[in-house]
């Protein structure tokens, strides 16, 4: 009579279990096969859902309505949203950029003297140190250039100061409003 090893035949039993639970190469390609049609259905999906959506650009608007002129004290007022300083001077307006010259920081109005007129303010860039004058010219530090003048206008609809941001001015811009 033949003697049967169990040892044997528990190391066969342990092989055996270990190939079933081992991927075979069938299972495998059906699961490439899957991620590939997978895929191959998502992408378009993606492309079209995409394309529902314009390539527009939404930037703010560039001429912006600032308040009543009669409502700007006299001399210069900071206007954070827009980044520029409205000078008024009676009847007389003016919009300077905040915008420093040389990398971009917003400028501190500085009082020099007394009174409402630019030439009583200067702008001080807390980035790097450049100084301009209160009619925007630059003075000292690394600016390159003046701060840049906006045009104002009156809103005909309800005559609000409008700043028109999408466009320098020339240095010396003014408006009279009557
Ligand atoms: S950003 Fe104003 S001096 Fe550099």
């Amino acid at each position: 009579m033949k003697s049967v090893d169990p040892s044997a035949t528990a190391s066969t039993a342990a092989a055996s279990t270990a190939a079933a639970k081992e991927p075979s190469r069938r299972d495998f390609l059906s699961r490439v096969g899957q991620g590939v049609v997978a895929a191959a259905l998502v992408v378009p999906a993606a492309v079209s859902v995409r394309s529902l959506v314009p390539n527009a650009l939404y930037e703010k608007p560039r001429r912006l309505k600032v308040g009543a002129a009669e409502s700007f004290a006299p001399g210069p007022t900071f206007l954070p949203e827009q980044k520029v300083y409205v000078f008024r001077e009676q009847r007389v307006f003016h919009c300077l950029s905040a915008t420093c010259t040389h990398l971009g920081c917003t400028v501190q109005l500085a009082r020099l003297a007394a009174g409402t007129a630019p030439e009583s303010f200067e702008f001080h860039c807390p980035c790097h140190g450049s100084r301009f004058r209160g009619d925007g010219t630059n003075y000292d530090g690394p600016a390159p250039r003046p701060l840049d003048y906006y045009a104002l206008a009156l809103a005909p609809d309800d005559g609000q100061l409008v700043v028109d941001l999408s466009e320098v001015a020339d240095k010396g811009w003014r408006l009279t409003v009557s």
